[in-house]
């Protein structure tokens, strides 16, 4: 893909310490003012952590399992993205304002910066973590291919870069407590991508209780299949092969989608490094990931 420089590598900026995209900066009021409605669902995540497969699994359980229904647009598009602004389409907030609630929206924003109105009228969220070493590891293979975020770098760059926080939607640790925190005071259903792997049913269970919806087994199966790695990456609405700043031929969007991938990235060293650095700052927290299943 040919990379222009206006187009494509955007420059970031910060709000309130938060690297965002230059655009969404731009726009921040307007983002900031956003307008909620009591019955929206908002689905929030650190990038990276499955937000796409939580995002088509609600989808399907919305619809009942109506897989036509679920082909009805690509995924940005069923469910904007309220901070993302491009110049490659509409922006979140535009077609948030054009959808009749109850809509299912989509953020990366760490709890503070979630336009308050949220808060006010009181939406359920359903909010998914993933573990840091494969978050790391799966957001730098996205930075390479995702031509509207910074180029990551070398790896051992770009774990520098993770570890300090100097990535789009700001540090991981903080993001991941800041949400664990947030749900003793909020509607909040906190799930782990790895559950989802372990135990897809059960999860699913989970999010059909917190969204109040009673489905047959028949439908909940065909749900896992529609939403299985495979279907996902083949399905040209969750794929990401719709949007032209995603460079596939670097990596595909729906990459490797495992627990433990970091094993075959990190060295002995980089491994001892982050360790270190993870206890300092996940001190205190009743927080707990699984790094390998
Ligand atoms: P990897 O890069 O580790 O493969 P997000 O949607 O938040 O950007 O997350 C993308 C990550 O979720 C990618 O991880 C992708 O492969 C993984 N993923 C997407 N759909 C999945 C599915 N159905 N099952 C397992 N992992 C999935």
């Amino acid at each position: 893909m040919e990379e222009t420089k206006i187009l494509l590598r955007p420059d970031m900026a910060k709000i309130k310490g938060i690297m965002l995209s230059k655009f969404s900066c731009e726009n921040w009021e307007k983002i900031w003012s956003f307008q909620a409605h009591p019955d929206d669902l908002l689905i929030a995540t650190y990038p990276k952590a499955g937000t796409t497969w939580i995002q088509e699994i609600v989808d399907m359980i919305i619809h009942g399992g109506d897989i036509e229904m679920c082909q009805r647009a690509p995924i940005i598009l069923r469910q904007p993205f309220i901070e993302h602004h491009s110049t490659l389409m509409p922006s979140g907030l535009k077609l948030a304002e054009a959808m009749p609630p109850p809509r299912i929206l989509k953020t990366h924003l760490p709890v503070q910066l979630v336009p308050p109105s949220f808060w006010e009228k009181d939406c359920k969220i359903i909010y998914i973590a993933r573990n840091a070493k494969d978050s790391l590891v799966s957001y730098y293979h996205f930075q390479r291919m995702n031509k509207m975020l910074p180029d990551p770098g070398t790896w051992q760059e770009y774990f520098e870069k993770f570890l300090a926080g100097e990535v789009p939607w700001g540090p991981w640790h903080d993001h991941v407590k800041g949400w664990w925190k947030a749900k003793e005071r909020q509607r909040i259903l906190y799930l782990f991508y790895e559950d989802m792997k372990a135990d897809l049913a059960r999860e699913i269970q989970k999010v059909m209780k917190f969204l109040e919806k009673d489905l047959r087994e028949e439908v909940i199966e065909k749900i896992i299949r529609h939403t299985s790695f495979q279907a996902m990456k083949e399905n040209p609405m969750t794929n990401y092969t719709f949007l032209p700043s995603i460079d596939h031929s670097i990596s595909p969007f729906i990459r490797k989608g495992i627990v433990g991938d970091w094993k075959t990235h990190f060295t002995v060293l980089q491994n001892e490094r982050f360790d270190e650095d993870y206890r300092k700052k996940m001190m205190g927290t009743s927080l707990t990931f699984c790094n390998e299943l």
